[in-house]
């Protein structure tokens, strides 16, 4: 299996490399002492658990820097020094050819010539296309003025990080004449080890709001952060599907669905760039578990990969991101950071990319990925504080030895610079003004706060993300009750404080980050126990509490007299060079941690007020408790961040009337779920993952098998109710004239041309259809509704009886009735065609339908043919 696997991911290369195949695997041995967290800190190859602690040895004391060496001095005379030793073997040159520009003229007002400092305003139904192509086209034109006086090494430096904690920053790309180099920093929810930096909530979280400004004004926020500690670009956001319940990873970025990953990446870098950071997303492509993340192939058909698996790449192309990180897996038996077809065919020539690849770190495996289309490597070091490169000296020699083409060379350089012109980073940038490695560096941490007023949006987008699932007899909002307890320890504080865990790798307290590299450091945190004890006072309440999980007896006995019973239960995951209570990153099981059922049971034995509350990273099977009469409410709080408390009883209190929307199934079972973690493997092979499930992820494949689930993708309950009525949709006419041809063809159920940017192309995007409705508040209290539009198209088609391709949210006042729209392009009404490699509108009546949840459609209609 081994030998048979490596030979054919190696199939970018015409030759056999001579040492042993096993050698192109990082190290990969799992073993770890324990901490005394209880956590395991694995020393995997993608092991960065070691940054918080240690300290940076080889940086000048000036820059913080050091670099690796560009020139040929590691290249072996006789040969060429590859990842697997020196290869006497001739090696044929690749020849190169860079992906133009996508020519489309401009075609405002649809279609602006937008800088990625000034993108268009957010919209509830967005129909502007924001084209970035003039942005981009003057950075190129700078960033190649300013590499014509390099030399070849010169360039080379660019490409290739400085080494695994040889600088200031988790990536590092040198200095280099009037270039000042690059601080690449982690996470999609921080800027993480530094401090005066907000913790926002996690991406699920902003997903789960299904609301556009929100997800902007958060993306904006941390963009703003980014810049003001000098970060150059910024390691988020993270767009892997939520294909397996269990994803250790799920939390970081935005649930089970394309188009709600997609919609929510869009905005996010929208948001990140006009806050001046260059955003990254990541990671490409299909890292959907943590379990031999490095050693496992994901096997995924075209179809599937272009609707589902790359579809929030494209959407982050066409918000401009600048960079994009290749992952530690392997796509089709070939490494993602090697893989040709994903990144120069699929990412560069179909969608029209025109910034950088950067590898996730030590994902890069060979000095041919350059031609597969990798930028840049990061850390830029062979395996941490390995001393080597796969680029570095090796590409310089590669070049000089005529196999790399150096215009590849110049075309990787000029993407990189490229990518800070365009956010005009050469001009009046802040320094970087912290030390990732050492937060006591005294030099380098200047202590910059740049929190302004965000911990706000934090507290919004928390109690905007929150799910109301159950709310029996008006249990909720609370009403002064006369007392009431708290039970769990989520409920509270932590034994050491809210950063007492290396990297979040823990849970002793409150839940409102996972762990890994997707994290920060909290500057506070705000406990349900805090925010509700304040909140109470208010109202003359008495508040009791029990933080102990596993006393079910004293638990039951202390809610027995109380007017209300809050349990709070919980459920992490992370990253998997970090081990939690046996959980390698991706969760052992999908039931409540610290006994969180049992606390549960007990609780609502005493109490027939017990409402529960989760922070859960992602589903959890809710079966043993779920229709218990005395549970009388449940809200479902996700993962958000440092304002959480506040969040939750903003919800508990009616301060907030709840809008948010699950965005994934809650199953009934976990064999409910088309697909299933993949275990096992050993340190010898590559892990096979057929994504076998094609289309039928999440709630595709509840609809398709005809499977009741406990709570469907895009539910949620509010302290009100909407009605809906009146449904018309009416075509939009195009705008650009110039492709007229290509909308007949579509009409005619062609499919779209095989071209640079074909995938990301006006025509295909622009908005096409028109649906509008009226949806009335007939509650009485303010509040506000996520309609969601999902299209079923004609059976032969064969897709999933049901995709989300719209949601908007509107609020309304009680009584209030407002006419909503939600807008289509062809786009989202086509599927892809594996035989023409192009977007084609299927054969037969496209019918769709609006409403509340993706099982609970209020209004049907057809797509005009
Ligand atoms: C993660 C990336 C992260 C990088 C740098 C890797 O282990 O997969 O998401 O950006 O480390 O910390």
């Amino acid at each position: 299996m081994l030998s048979t696997k490596l030979l054919s991911l190696l199939c970018l290369l015409p030759f056999v490399l001579g040492a042993p195949a096993g050698e192109l695997l990082p190290n990969l041995a799992a073993s770890g002492a324990p901490s005394s967290s209880g956590a395991t800190l694995s020393t995997s190859a993608s092991s960065t658990a070691t940054q918080a602690t240690s300290s940076t040895t080889s940086s000048s004391a000036s820059t913080g820097i050091s670099t690796i060496s560009t020139s040929s001095a590691s290249a072996s005379s006789s040969g060429v020094s590859t990842e697997s030793g020196v290869s006497s073997t001739p090696i044929s040159s690749y020849p190169f050819t860079p992906f133009p520009t996508p020519t489309l003229p401009p075609n405002p007002p649809v279609f602006p010539a937008t800088d990625p400092l000034s993108p268009p305003a957010v919209s509830n139904d967005p129909q502007i296309i924001p084209d970035f192509a003039p942005a981009w086209a003057a950075a190129y034109e700078k960033a190649k003025n300013l590499l014509s006086s390099y030399t070849l090494e010169e360039k080379v430096n660019i490409t290739t990080g400085v080494g695994w904690q040889n600088g200031l920053c988790v990536g590092n790309i040198p200095a280099n004449k009037n270039f000042p180099g690059l601080c690449l920093e982690d996470s999609p929810l921080a800027v993480r080890y530094t401090d005066y930096a907000t913790a926002f909530p996690a991406g699920i979280q902003v997903a789960s709001t299904f609301n556009r400004a929100l997800m902007r004004a958060r993306g904006l926020a941390m963009g703003q952060e980014f810049k003001g500690k000098g970060v150059h670009i910024a390691l988020g956001p993270m767009m892997n599907m939520g294909r397996i319940a269990q994803g250790g990873r799920n939390w970081e970025g935005f649930g089970a669905d394309p188009f709600l990953t997609g919609e929510s990446a869009y905005e996010t870098i929208l948001g990140l760039q006009q806050g001046g950071v260059q955003a990254t997303a990541k990671h490409f492509i299909n890292n959907e578990q943590e379990h031999f993340r490095t050693q496992e192939s994901s096997n995924v058909d075209d179809r599937t990969q272009h609707e589902i698996y790359a579809h929030p790449f494209l959407r982050s192309v066409m918000a401009g991101v600048s960079s994009v990180m290749c992952s530690y897996n392997l796509v089709n038996d070939t490494y993602a950071c090697n893989n040709d077809k994903m990144i120069n065919d699929i990412l560069k020539r179909e969608y029209g990319f025109q910034g950088f690849v950067q590898s996730d770190w030590q994902a890069t495996m060979s000095t041919l990925s350059a031609v597969a289309g990798l930028d840049m490597t990061m850390p830029g070091d062979v395996t941490f504080n390995s001393g080597d490169s796969y680029f570095g000296g090796n590409l310089t020699s590669f070049v000089n030895q005529g196999i790399i083409s150096e215009a590849r060379v110049d075309d990787m350089a000029t993407r990189i610079v490229a990518g800070w012109y365009y956010l005009h980073q050469d001009s009046g940038y802040p320094e970087v003004s912290f030390n990732a490695f050492d937060l006591n560096d005294e030099v380098h941490n200047k202590h910059i706060n740049v929190q302004s007023d965000h911990y706000k949006l934090v507290r919004e987008v928390g109690a905007a993300g929150t799910v109301l699932l159950k709310n029996e007899n008006d249990a909720l909002p609370l009403n002064k009750p006369r007392n009431l307890i708290l039970m769990g320890s989520d409920a509270g504080p932590g034994k050491a404080g809210p950063n007492e865990f290396t990297d979040q790798g823990g849970s002793d307290g409150f839940l409102a980050m996972g762990w890994g590299s997707g994290t920060g450091n909290f500057p506070y945190l705000v406990t349900p126990y805090e925010a509700i004890s304040q909140r109470a006072r208010l109202d003359g309440s008495s508040v009791f509490w029990d933080f102990d999980d596993f006393d079910t007896a004293q638990a039951g006995n202390m809610a027995i007299g109380q007017a209300v019973a809050l349990v709070f239960v919980n459920s992490d995951s992370g990253e998997d060079y970090i081990v939690v209570d046996g959980n390698e990153g991706d969760r052992k099981n999908l039931t409540a941690w610290h006994g969180g059922d049992n606390l549960i049971l007990a609780v609502a034995a005493q109490n027939n007020n017990t409402i529960v509350v989760v922070n859960s990273v992602g589903p959890l099977i809710l079966e043993p408790w779920i229709e218990h009469p005395n549970i009388t409410a449940v809200v479902w709080a996700g993962i958000a961040g440092q304002e959480g408390g506040n969040a939750i009883a903003d919800i508990l209190y009616g301060a907030y009337n709840p809008s948010g929307r699950l965005p994934y199934t809650i199953a009934k079972s976990p064999s409910d779920y088309g697909a299933q973690l993949v275990t096992g493997g050993s340190g010898n092979e590559i892990l096979s993952i057929d994504y076998s499930e094609g289309l039928m992820i999440d709630y595709r494949h509840f609809d398709a098998a005809n499977i009741e689930p406990r709570f469907e993708f895009g539910f949620g309950l509010s302290y009100t109710k909407f009605k809906y009525s009146d449904i018309a949709i009416s075509p939009i006419w195009t705008s650009d004239m110039a492709q007229q041809h290509l909308i007949t063809a579509w009409e005619d159920g062609e499919a779209s041309p095989i071209a640079e940017g074909s995938s990301t192309a006006l025509w295909l995007h622009e908005p096409a259809f028109k649906v509008t409705f009226n949806v009335r508040n007939a509650g009485s209290i303010a509040g506000a509704e996520i309609p969601q539009l999902y299209i079923h198209h004609p059976t032969d088609a064969g897709e999933p009886p049901s995709v989300l391709k719209g949601f908007t949210n509107v609020e309304i006042n009680p009584g209030e009735t407002k006419r909503v729209s939600i807008t289509l392009s062809r786009y989202d009404l086509s599927i892809w065609d594996v035989v023409a490699q192009g977007w084609r509108k299927p054969v037969g009546e496209i019918t769709f339908s609006v409403g509340a949840s993706s099982r609970d459609f209020k209004l049907k209609g057809v797509i005009p043919a």
